[in-house]
């Protein structure tokens, strides 16, 4: 059985410092910005999979079907963040692709240096392609850095819940054991030996 999404998004809200979250302000500041914003669509879409495309190890995931196929993706993210509310189905979905990387083989680093290039094409785009004013480009840019943190927080710790529960399922033990047994281990351990 799956990791429950709710309870995987619910969670991660409440380990989220408030002012590191993504907040109701920052989502009316964005969805009052989305039809300018929806003209970045094709230059974050065309970059963010020019990327993949030519790293063989993220190449490799999206190998099946057409580009425009696998852009889908992306674009569907988009216009849904732009469209709002970020209520509790939108961060419940975000859950839910923390499930789809998990079996599509895409790795919390991959998705994670990804955030951060879509992160350095805003800032540019914001300024070079919208020529918003300083202020708000600033006020954009808090804004979707308090998405990537709490989306990246979503995806990775549902990424990490369902391959706990799919081995808590297989072995028969439950994911508070395998959590006690995690810290046992590493009580053990000297990271100071490392490196
Ligand atoms: C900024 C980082 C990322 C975000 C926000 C993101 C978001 C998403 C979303 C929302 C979906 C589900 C789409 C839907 O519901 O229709 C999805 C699926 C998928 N993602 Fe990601 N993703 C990210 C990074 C990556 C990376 C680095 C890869 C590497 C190849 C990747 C490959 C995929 C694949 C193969 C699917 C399955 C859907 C398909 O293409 O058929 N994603 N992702």
């Amino acid at each position: 059985m799956a990791a429950s999404f709710t309870g995987v998004s619910e969670a991660v809200f409440a380990h989220l410092p408030p002012a590191a979250r993504f907040s109701s302000e920052d989502g009316a500041f964005l969805t009052g910005h989305a039809s300018a914003l929806a003209l970045l669509e094709d230059h974050l879409t065309a970059g963010f999979y020019d990327i993949l495309f030519a790293h063989s190890e993220t190449a490799r995931i999206l190998s099946g079907g057409e580009r425009s196929e696998r852009e889908m993706a992306l674009r569907r993210w988009w216009r849904r963040t732009l469209e709002g509310p970020f209520d509790a189905h939108y961060w419940e979905w975000q859950a839910a692709v923390g499930l789809i990387h998990v079996r599509v083989g895409v790795t919390n680093p991959m998705m994670i240096g990804m955030w951060g290039w879509i992160l350095n094409a805003l800032q540019g785009a914001l300024v070079g392609k919208l020529n918003l004013p300083p202020q708000d480009a600033d006020r954009m840019m808090e804004a979707f850095h308090r998405l990537a943190a709490t989306v990246q927080a979503v995806i990775a710790e549902s990424y990490l819940q369902n391959y706990l529960a799919v081995l808590a399922n297989s072995t028969g033990m439950s994911p508070e054991l395998i959590h006690r047994l995690v810290a046992v281990e590493l009580a053990g351990l000297d990271p100071s030996a490392q490196g």
